[in-house]
């Protein structure tokens, strides 16, 4: 992927930069995007449906069993050279944010520090009724029960119709309204609030880059648009940046 030279110019310049993701990012590790077919047993089932608390209520080992399902899929897969890319890059900028609308937890497994996430992580299992993490539970029944009230355990991750983590959101809102410059990855800026946060940036007066394969809604208002996979762009992007 060829970098435009005066992006590169300004990425060498930023002192902050922020950095949104989403699934599109995991994709080159063989997670399928949030809105991609799913296959196999799943294939007949909308993700859309079956994460909200609703579909928990009503079909609780039909939820727990897809995101059990989803959990393997993770730990079988590795972070690409997208996200390895975003792990030098933070090495390399001043003051840098990632903010991510992932479950799967591979910006950390990478390397990156301090990673926002905005829709919780897969690998996590808290309470449905209190809320609190539960690292150790008999794994018998599918949802598990909590050990301290009895109450079934969901992953903590936020379901359509759940507010996100306040703390996070309003760090990530921070990072967006002050940085100099925000790249969006892989997401199809659809799903509000994340999709808001690069038009914060925007109109603090940050450069505007998006990177993905295909137009989203956001693309019109992109200062600059690199149409290609994650794992080509990026890289490309921090070789540029250290040229
Ligand atoms: P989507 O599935 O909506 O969008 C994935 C985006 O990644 C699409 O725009 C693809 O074009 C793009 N894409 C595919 N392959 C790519 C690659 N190799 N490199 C770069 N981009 C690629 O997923 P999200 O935008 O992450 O929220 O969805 C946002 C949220 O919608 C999810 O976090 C989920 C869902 O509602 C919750 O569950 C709360």
């Amino acid at each position: 992927m060829n970098i435009p030279g005066d992006l590169a110019e300004t990425l060498r310049n930023a002192q902050r930069v922020a950095v949104l993701t989403g699934s599109g990012i995991s994709a080159e590790s063989g997670i399928p995007t949030f809105r991609e077919a799913q296959t196999g047993l799943w294939e007949r089932y909308d993700p859309q449906q079956l994460a909200t608390l609703e579909a928990f209520h009503q079909a609780p080992e039909l939820v727990w069993n897809w995101y059990e399902w989803r959990r393997e899929l993770v730990e079988r897969t590795e972070p690409n050279a997208g996200h390895l890319a975003l792990v030098e890059l933070e090495d390399l900028v001043p003051d840098f944010a990632l903010i991510t609308q992932n479950v799967d937890g591979l910006h950390g497994r990478a390397g990156n520090i301090g990673v926002i996430e905005l829709h919780g992580n897969i690998t996590r299992t808290k309470c449905s009724m209190e809320g609190e993490i539960v690292e150790e539970y008999e794994e018998d029944a599918s949802p598990p029960v909590c050990p301290n009230c009895g109450a079934p355990l969901r992953p903590d991750v936020v379901w359509f119709g759940e507010m996100l983590p306040p703390a996070a959101m309003e760090t990530a809102s921070n990072a967006a309204r002050t940085c100099d410059l925000f790249l969006s990855v892989g997401t199809s800026s659809l799903v509000y609030p994340a999709a808001g946060l690069p038009r914060e940036a925007l109109a603090s007066g940050a450069t505007l880059v998006e990177i993905n394969p295909d137009e989203t809604p956001l693309t019109a208002y992109a200062h600059y648009s690199l149409r290609g996979k994650a794992g080509d762009c990026l890289p490309s992007l921090v070789s540029a940046l250290s040229a």
